[in-house]
């Protein structure tokens, strides 16, 4: 996540020729050919054509400054090149848009891409003559897909806390991934750490000391959070092993431990309400919010990422309050289907459908 651009793009090339190594060779139809790849990467790219965009900025904790404004797909040609891969990437698409097409190659209704996982966003379907800042010829089809980028998305109505400007302040990407910072699974379970800091150093939560552990950034993680907000046993257990082993915070008592239960709650609560709003937003830009002229659609949102398919409390919370915010007459033919890795799935089909390599019927 930190270092050279050289080595992070040699590790990925590294990896591609270790499974080409143990690939079946029955299992490659055209063995003189040179594969072709398609290629998630999740990050914000300035895309300039199927298979080229250079890298806008990094998130998510990655800090490879050499690879900012470079053409990652040029880098990643070159490093396949350097271990001998004779491979040719042919699409390069943000997981959104990968979980978009495989999500669309599956089921037609679907209409937008959501990511809740280590970070977090959308892309959708959109009418191209609605996109004031294209300037090209409009694509036949009339559509064109977006990648939001919502991650990104601030404003002074997103109520912020002292914790979250905190975190802000002190994470590798100031000012930027406001959304992504109260919502994604990077982030929740260390902001719960804050929150309990606070409790320890102003309020002595955990006795007249201040745990030593409890002061590491991103000690405590998501997965941690989800595990304890999960917690069914009687004496949550669950809590007191975590808060053990992870911070080494022992003799805890049942009442501390059910605040900690209750804060995961309100943590997980806040991110899952605000990406059902995300979701919402989409729909409502796309006048699929309500019933129009009488006429029911259908409305499939594909979603992905290990926060949504790990978090259960976070995932329920997140569609029934979309069922909320839609009300009980559309909220029916609103549909959130998990996309399990949609994202490569969908790379894989779209540099299919780029590939060099079109049948010629033999006349
Ligand atoms: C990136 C997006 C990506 C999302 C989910 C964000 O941090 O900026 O490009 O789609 O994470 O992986």
């Amino acid at each position: 996540m930190t270092g050279s651009s050289h080595e992070l793009f040699d590790f990925i090339a590294a990896e591609l020729a270790k499974f080409v190594a143990g690939e079946d060779e029955n299992s490659h139809p055209f063995p003189v050919r040179q594969r072709e790849l398609g290629f998630t990467f999740s990050f914000p790219v300035r895309q300039t054509s199927v298979a080229s965009g250079t890298l806008i900025k990094w998130t998510k904790g990655f800090s490879i400054e050499d690879a900012v404004g470079e053409d990652v797909v040029g880098e990643l040609t070159k490093a396949m090149e350097r271990v001998g891969l004779n491979m040719r990437v042919a699409a390069l698409v943000n997981d959104t848009i990968g979980t978009l097409a495989g999500g669309t190659y599956y089921n037609p209704d679907v209409i937008a891409a959501v990511i809740l996982g280590t970070g977090t966003n959308a892309a959708y379907v959109e009418r191209a003559n609605a996109i004031p800042k294209w300037r090209g010829p409009l694509p036949k089809s009339g559509e064109m897909v977006i990648n939001m980028e919502w991650g990104n998305f601030r404003s002074s109505h997103l109520p912020l806390t002292d914790y979250d400007h905190a975190l802000d302040v002190e994470s590798l990407n100031p000012g930027e991934q406001i959304f992504e910072k109260i919502i994604s699974g990077m982030y929740l379970g260390e902001i719960l750490r804050r929150v309990l800091l606070k409790m320890a150093e102003e309020a002595e939560f955990f006795g007249d000391t201040v745990p030593a552990k409890l002061k590491i950034p991103f000690i405590l993680r998501t997965p941690h959070m989800s595990a304890m907000h999960h917690d069914t046993s009687p004496d949550l257990k669950v809590v007191a092993n975590k808060l053990k082993d992870i911070l080494e915070i022992n003799n805890t008592s049942f009442k501390m431990r059910k605040v900690i239960v209750e804060l995961c709650d309100t943590i997980a609560t806040r991110g899952a309400r605000l990406s059902a709003a995300g979701i919402y937003g989409i729909l409502k830009k796309l006048g699929r919010d309500a019933v129009r002229d009488g006429e029911k659609q259908k409305s499939v949102i594909a979603l992905d990422g290990g926060l949504y398919e790990h978090y259960t409390k976070f995932s329920e919370c997140m569609k029934s309050t979309l069922k909320e915010l839609l009300g009980e007459e559309i909220s029916d033919d609103v549909v959130i289907i998990h996309s399990n890795d949609g994202s490569g799935i969908g790379a894989a089909l779209l540099a299919a459908s780029h590939s060099q390599y079109v049948e010629v019927e033999e006349s």
